[in-house]
């Protein structure tokens, strides 16, 4: 039986990889581009040199920002009054690459690292079982003989070099990262207590507002339908117009100016609460323009309406429903690119 394997090139997910092999699976990786910091050359070599069958890496940047970013501009995405939900739509945008990868490849099986208490197992889920109902979702952290065998990390770390899987030289960080081209996200370990303040060196997308430059940038921003189409800084003219460009621009212009950090607590799907930091800079500039637009645009009383199916909208995202019968936008296989072989 073959597995597609959501693939981070991580410590835990390179676990996997080897444990699902060692129950008799043939994997194949999938690592998506969108957006964060990666190796992504190591992180082939090292699927390869674990033992997966293949390994597809592919950059999903561009379809991340027009298909699933962009939606959610248009509708003023907010989870909880606070939250961006950069993860969470990152999540089906990663899910139908692991479903087109599974159909052309024959697989029946999709496994993911996701723990037992997150969100991110219910996107992926539903979102798989969604694009393709006969799939099977492994997810081994929710499995007694794979949690009983790793109770901590050192387990994972034994695991690891018994096996010939290159374990991290630099030491963990002390809480969890995500991160793609929209946000970051940081939480659990000791930021779990809210008392524990987030340290000044854990931002990685913006600049500290008290050193960085007191020199303003004026960006002017045009709108169609909802979404940005140009982006020109009055400083010095700099004008971007692709989506894509125009995204990555937004991101460097308001993290050197210190825009788009949140620490919050919020309800996870789950039923738990979670402290969470998150930094999330062209996202912030874009929430904020574009309703500075609706406030020119639109009608009072259809903006009532809207408030509402806003907060619908980022209830569905935040929850996995992207690909549900009652989400307002893609359908499902709708606008899904072909898959490339790299
Ligand atoms: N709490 C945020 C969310 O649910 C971020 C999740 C981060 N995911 C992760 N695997 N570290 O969208
Ligand atoms: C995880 O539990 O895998 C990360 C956090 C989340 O999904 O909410």
């Amino acid at each position: 039986d073959t597995v597609v394997l959501a693939y981070s090139g991580g410590l835990d997910t390179s676990c996997i990889l080897v444990w699902l092999k060692e129950q008799g699976y043939t994997v194949i990786a999938f690592l998506a581009n969108i957006g964060q910091k990666e190796d992504f050359d190591a992180a082939r070599k090292k699927a390869l040199a674990l033992g997966a069958e293949k390994v597809y890496i592919q950059d999903v940047c561009r379809e991340f920002v027009e298909e699933f970013i962009w939606p959610a501009v248009q509708a003023n995405a907010l989870y909880e009054d606070r939250y961006l939900l950069g993860t969470a739509l990152a999540r089906p945008c990663i899910a139908r690459r692991l479903v087109l990868i599974a159909k052309e490849q024959g697989a029946r099986y999709i496994a993911h690292g996701a723990t037992g208490k997150g969100n991110d197992q219910v996107r992926f889920e539903l979102s798989c079982y969604a694009l393709c109902p006969s799939i099977k979702v492994i997810a081994p952290w929710r499995m007694p003989e794979f949690y009983q065998r790793f109770p901590g990390r050192r387990e994972l770390m034994e695991y690891a070099q018994k096996h010939g899987i290159p374990v991290p030289v630099t030491p963990k960080a002390p809480w969890s990262m995500d991160e793609n081209l929209m946000h970051i996200s940081y939480e659990a370990g000791i930021l779990e207590n809210p008392k524990n303040r987030a340290p000044l060196d854990l931002y990685t997308k913006t600049c500290d507002p008290t050193t960085s430059p007191d020199i303003p940038d004026e960006l002017e921003i045009e709108f169609e339908k909802g979404v940005p189409v140009k982006v020109t800084n009055t400083r010095d003219g700099v004008t971007h117009r692709s989506a894509l460009e125009l995204f990555m621009y937004l991101n460097d212009i308001a993290g050197k100016h210190g825009v788009g950090r949140i620490d919050i607590v919020e309800n996870r799907f789950v039923g738990m609460k979670s402290r969470g930091i998150y930094e999330t800079p062209a996202g912030t500039i874009l929430y904020h323009a574009h309703l500075d637009i609706e406030a020119f645009t639109m009608d009072r009383e259809v903006r009532k309406i809207k408030q509402g199916l806003s907060l619908k909208f980022s209830e569905l995202v935040y929850n996995g429903f992207w690909y549900s019968p009652e989400w307002p936008g893609l359908r499902p296989g709708q606008g899904v690119p072909p898959l490339t072989v790299q």
